[in-house]
């Protein structure tokens, strides 16, 4: 039976009824991905899986990527990421702290960045019986479909050149700094700023002011603002999908046609604990 697909109403994000704990024949894969690729942003609500189950459902989707910062990686489960606030008796940070408080995409450091990112909501924080630490997502489909032809004519064929440090992090970020030995594995790459998607050849925007430091062939002022003008017209309200945590969501999205945003309006005692598995995608083009 086809899962059925319920719209956010927004320029992304849907929802999918369906038990992921249950087994999934071909074609309900086959019609979850077409969905997927459908809205950018999926969510499965209600899910009660254990880490075999995540790591073998986001398996369907490629081969997953052990995260550069092994300090988080889940014990036993090196697929899964800890992406939290929670701090063990030690006062450790014991995932995360500051996954995504600036828009990006997953891994675009990578000659191969993510085709999809899955996080599942462990613990959600709330305050006054309202969930905090919502994921905004921009569609960046529909942000490339609304550029004027003259600025579509502009960035074609451009590519920008993403950093895996450039990303701004919040101020003391407890993360690890990369060794010398990560930092050589995550070399400057340079990606087509309209991006073509592997799947549905649809044709998005692929460029956030969080990552990319320049653009081949072209001055550096000159692509700074071409950088900072495409990043804010992305995160333009219309394009955009805020997704509301519930305990056991699995929200994945696509990598390739949507950029996002962690909103850090919580604090301790108020736990946050997320479980990411993140699939390798293709080389863009
Ligand atoms: C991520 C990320 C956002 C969040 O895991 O890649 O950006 O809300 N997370 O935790
Ligand atoms: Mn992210």
């Amino acid at each position: 039976m086809t899962p059925s697909v319920i719209r956010s109403g927004a320029a992304c994000g849907a929802e999918i009824v369906f038990d992921l704990s249950r087994e999934m024949d071909a074609p309900t894969f086959r019609a979850i991905e077409r969905a997927f690729h459908d809205n950018i942003v999926v969510v499965f609500r209600g899910q009660q899986l254990t880490n075999e189950r995540q790591i073998a459902f986001s398996r369907r989707f490629g081969e997953l990527e052990i995260h550069i910062v092994k300090k988080y990686l889940l014990a036993g489960f090196p697929e899964i990421l800890l992406i939290s606030n929670v701090k063990d008796e030690q006062g450790e940070h014991i995932g995360l702290a500051d996954a995504g408080f600036t828009w990006h995409t997953d891994t675009s450091y990578r000659r191969r960045p993510s085709r999809c990112s899955l996080l599942y909501a462990k613990e959600v924080p709330h305050r006054d019986g309202r969930p905090l630490g919502d994921t905004v997502f921009a569609s960046t489909i529909a942000a490339y479909e609304a550029l004027p032809d003259a600025m579509k004519k502009r960035i074609h064929g451009l590519k920008a050149i993403h950093r895996y440090s450039a990303r701004r992090r919040v101020p003391e970020s407890p993360r690890p700094k990369l060794t010398g030995e990560q930092l050589a594995q995550t070399p400057d790459i340079a990606h087509p700023i309209v991006r073509t998607h592997p799947y549905n050849g649809r044709r998005s925007l692929y460029i956030t002011a969080g990552e990319c430091i320049g653009i081949e062939g072209m001055p550096q002022d000159e692509a700074l603002d071409l950088i900072a003008e495409l990043d804010a017209h992305c995160v333009r309200p219309e394009f955009l999908y805020r997704h509301k945590w519930q305990l056991g969501d699995l929200l994945m999205w696509d990598n390739a046609t949507s950029m996002h945003l962690a909103i850090c309006d919580y604090a301790l005692p108020e736990r946050r604990l997320m479980h990411r598995t993140t699939v390798i995608g293709t080389v863009p083009f």
